[in-house]
């Protein structure tokens, strides 16, 4: 049976390097993706990656990857597949995903298709991980990432871990987009902790 699509959603938090890192990860192991960018997912897209539309992404990632695997969906299209309960999919990641995105998921506002297919994901019982960057939290963010994950969700904060002595970004950027691919379910070579022990 064919592989069901992932929901993938970029939105404005800072952490744009681990977006197109988790998109190369996806394409690289054949899992069709669902793209959604939102505008400020977009600016922080730019502003830290240099990519400031679809095409530069699309070259980030490897044409041929992504033509085989990645499909585009408008954030503003709340009719698009993902908006539907029905249409099936493996779940959704939000990476990075933003205070306000979570919050709006959180109150199930729907206003957005990357927050009408979250909601969905949730409804229907499927996986959905939200990669949250902020600092410090909030009551409010605190209390939104607690409904999140009391509905089903998975926070999964971009949080590397230094205790295999990384000493560039990308190592940072993989520890994260690890743990990321694991938690749905797609296989990797990226380092995990068996590999990466320095004692
Ligand atoms: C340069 C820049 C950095 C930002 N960093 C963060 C961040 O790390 N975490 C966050 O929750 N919001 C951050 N924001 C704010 C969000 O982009 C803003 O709340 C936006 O409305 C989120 O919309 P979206 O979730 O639809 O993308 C940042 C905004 C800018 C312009």
């Amino acid at each position: 049976m064919a592989e069901l699509p992932l929901v993938v959603a970029i939105t404005g938090a800072s952490g744009a390097p681990y977006a197109v890192r988790l998109l190369q990860g996806l394409a690289a192991a054949g899992q069709p993706t669902w793209l959604i960018v939102s505008d400020h997912g977009f600016r922080l897209l730019a502003t830290e990656s240099g990519i400031a539309s679809i095409e530069p992404l699309r070259d980030r990632v490897g044409a041929q990857a992504w033509d085989a695997n990645v499909r585009v969906f408008d954030d503003r299209d709340r009719g698009a597949l993902p908006a539907s309960g029905s249409v099936p999919t493996k779940g959704m990641v939000i990476c990075p995903c933003s205070m306000g995105t979570i919050a709006a998921i959180a109150a199930g506002t729907s206003r957005s298709l990357v927050e009408r297919a979250a909601d969905v994901v949730l409804k229907e019982r499927r996986k959905l991980v939200v990669v949250p960057r902020e600092t410090p939290y909030s009551d409010i963010h605190l209390e939104n990432m607690l409904r999140l994950t009391r509905a089903g969700g998975i926070v999964l904060p971009a949080s590397p871990g230094f205790y295999h002595r990384p000493t560039r970004i990308e190592e940072l950027v993989d520890f994260v987009v690890g743990r990321i691919l694991d938690h749905v379910g797609v296989k990797h070579e990226l380092p995990r902790w068996s590999d990466l022990d320095p004692t």
